[in-house]
């Protein structure tokens, strides 16, 4: 049986500016279960950060209903919004921007703590131990415990981060762009890192990326963006083995997936973006769409679930089947 923790109906975010209103996330709607990671993919601009930030109240969406645990997110106040807060935490991708520059190490990882009253009556000491317990956790070594983030390398500073998040034991962590930041090298160590903590403690995840050789190491289900909306959703096995719509397509024409095999041809995508200002009421990506046809014009194309759990939003793509209609 399915055990929700957060449910997104229709978010949409917009934003007004000087030469008209950004649609950034247009009518979003996903559910992320216990313990599972929900990656969500799609290239810069597509508004991946957006729902991210609506779903901590970081923003305050355009219209939509969000829900943690049942909770309605965008309604909470006083006591149930800094539980919510302490619940649902974030990791950043960059770590040194997000650290105060004049804190140690210690001191950092113990703010949560001691803002959160995580120990009750808690003493210095206690709060040094839970420190320390906490640097062995995510591989930090006890004599960083008085430095400073300036003298951490990138790997290190992400796992300052890692600490923080994980001091006031949150049940769902938000990951933006996690590893983008750092070397080649590091980033598989803060995955496998990030992959530990959710096994050992039965988080659940957000993964936010533009990398989806990471998003497919990481995820249960990931959601596929373009121009704010969601044009795929699937299990990511389904997902990399039986890409449909004609951006996913694209995307992972592009990466090589060791266990799944290489794809047969890179689909290089030209023609111009369609701007996310007061878009058009038609397929946002057909300008770019090597697919596009006569069926296109039809209007902004839904979400269909093509089989079971897996959804594409493209009108060429047809209920129970595995191809797209029309050819470019
Ligand atoms: N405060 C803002 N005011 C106006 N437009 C904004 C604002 N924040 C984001 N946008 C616009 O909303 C859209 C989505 O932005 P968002 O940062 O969510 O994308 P993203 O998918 O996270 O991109 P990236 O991969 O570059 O981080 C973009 O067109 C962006 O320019
Ligand atoms: S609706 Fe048409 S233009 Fe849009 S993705 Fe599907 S085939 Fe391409
Ligand atoms: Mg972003």
């Amino acid at each position: 049986m399915s055990d929700v923790m957060l449910e997104v109906r229709n978010l949409k975010k917009y934003f007004k500016t000087l030469r008209g209103t950004v649609h950034a996330v247009d009518d979003v709607s996903f559910t992320v279960e216990r313990g599972k990671t929900l990656g969500i993919v799609g290239e810069s601009g597509c508004g991946k950060s957006t729902v991210g930030r609506c779903l901590l109240r970081l923003l305050e969406p355009t219209s939509g209903e969000i829900y943690f645990e049942g909770i309605d997110i965008c309604g909470a106040k006083g006591s149930e919004l800094k539980k919510l807060r302490k619940d649902m935490q974030m990791i950043f991708q960059d770590p040194y921007s997000s650290l105060n520059p004049r804190k140690t190490i210690r001191d950092i990882i113990a703010a949560p703590l001691l803002e959160n009253k995580i120990i009750p009556n808690a003493t210095k000491k206690d709060i040094d131990t839970r420190v320390l317990e906490l640097m062995e956790t995510v591989g930090l070594a006890e004599r960083l415990f008085n430095s400073y983030p300036h003298e951490l390398d990138g790997g290190r500073r992400q796992r300052v981060g890692i600490a923080r998040a994980l001091a006031v034991q949150p049940k769902f962590i938000e990951c933006d762009e996690p590893v983008s930041a750092l070397d080649v090298s590091i980033q598989a160590q803060i995955l496998n890192l990030l992959k530990k903590l959710q096994r050992d403690r039965g988080l659940t995840f957000i993964f936010i990326t533009h990398n989806l050789s990471v998003v497919h190491y990481f995820s249960d289900d990931i959601i596929v963006m373009y121009l704010g909306q969601i044009v795929e959703k699937a299990p990511a096995r389904e997902l990399f083995e039986n890409p449909m719509h004609p951006y996913t397509k694209a995307l992972l024409s592009a990466i090589l997936v060791p266990e799944i095999g290489n794809r047969k041809q890179r689909i290089r995508l030209a023609g111009e973006v369609t701007s996310p200002i007061d878009p058009p009421d038609r397929c946002r990506f057909e300008k770019r769409c090597h697919y596009a046809c006569e069926l296109c014009n039809q209007g902004t194309p839904q979400l269909i679930e093509v089989s079971p759990n897996h959804f594409v939003a493209c009108h060429c793509v047809q209920k129970n089947s595995n191809t797209i209609a029309a050819g470019g």
